[in-house]
């Protein structure tokens, strides 16, 4: 099976799985989290959407990502939250570096095929506009910005890995800094 296949392959979205919640949450008492509680959590927070890009020598690789923060100012810090079974996972550890596009509400289809929803047309990002990053990352050239950045950490975060990341370079994209993508109960939205 190929890659795009093998990603294409998983029936519904992770995150448009049913979920069900216990009665005592639903009824504001309090309960220990289990997974379908995380994931209604995980849902109801509102968030934006980039894309987490890194490379090997089979090529470029980009995921959406709405696990993204900033750190800090000074050195400018962030983080980015991937799967432990994350492809792109693995490529930002081995090249020690990523990068991060911050979508607009244009690309809501370029966030669904990096998510696996969608066909890519190949992983060299060919029919995606984009510059490469010094330390390797290709960056969405319509993005709001991108940071290219080199890895500080990788640290395990349960079933997922937190990778932080010092930006080197930061660029305005000629996306509408207006015009955020948003991301919330698993719908895209925009901000009016
Ligand atoms: C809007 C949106 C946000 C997402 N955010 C994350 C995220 O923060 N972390 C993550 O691991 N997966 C996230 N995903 C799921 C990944 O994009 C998807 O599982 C992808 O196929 C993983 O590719 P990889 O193996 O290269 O990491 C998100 C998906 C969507 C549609």
């Amino acid at each position: 099976m190929s890659q795009i296949e093998g990603r294409l392959g998983s029936a519904v979205p992770e995150d448009e799985r049913p979920v069900v919640l216990p009665d005592a949450f639903e009824q504001a008492r309090g309960i220990e989290p289990d997974e379908d509680v995380a994931r209604w959590l995980r849902r109801h927070y509102a968030s934006a959407v980039t894309i987490v890009t890194s490379f090997s020598d089979e090529g470029l690789f980009g995921v959406t990502v709405s696990a993204f923060a900033y750190i800090s100012l000074e050195p400018l810090l962030v983080l980015v939250a991937l799967g432990n079974d994350s492809q792109t996972g693995e490529r930002i550890v081995a090249s020690g570096s990523f990068g991060v596009s911050l979508l607009t509400n244009r690309h809501r289809f370029v966030a669904d095929r990096f998510a696996g929803r969608a066909p890519l047309v190949d992983r060299r990002f060919s029919d995606v506009p984009h510059l490469m990053a010094r330390t390797g990352s290709p960056l969405l050239a319509d993005a709001i910005a991108w940071l290219d950045c080199r890895l500080e950490s990788a640290q395990p975060g349960g079933d997922h890995t937190i990778y932080v990341g010092r930006a080197l370079a930061v660029g305005h994209g000629t996306g509408d800094e207006e015009d955020p993508l948003l991301y919330f109960n698993s719908r895209y939205a925009r901000l009016s």
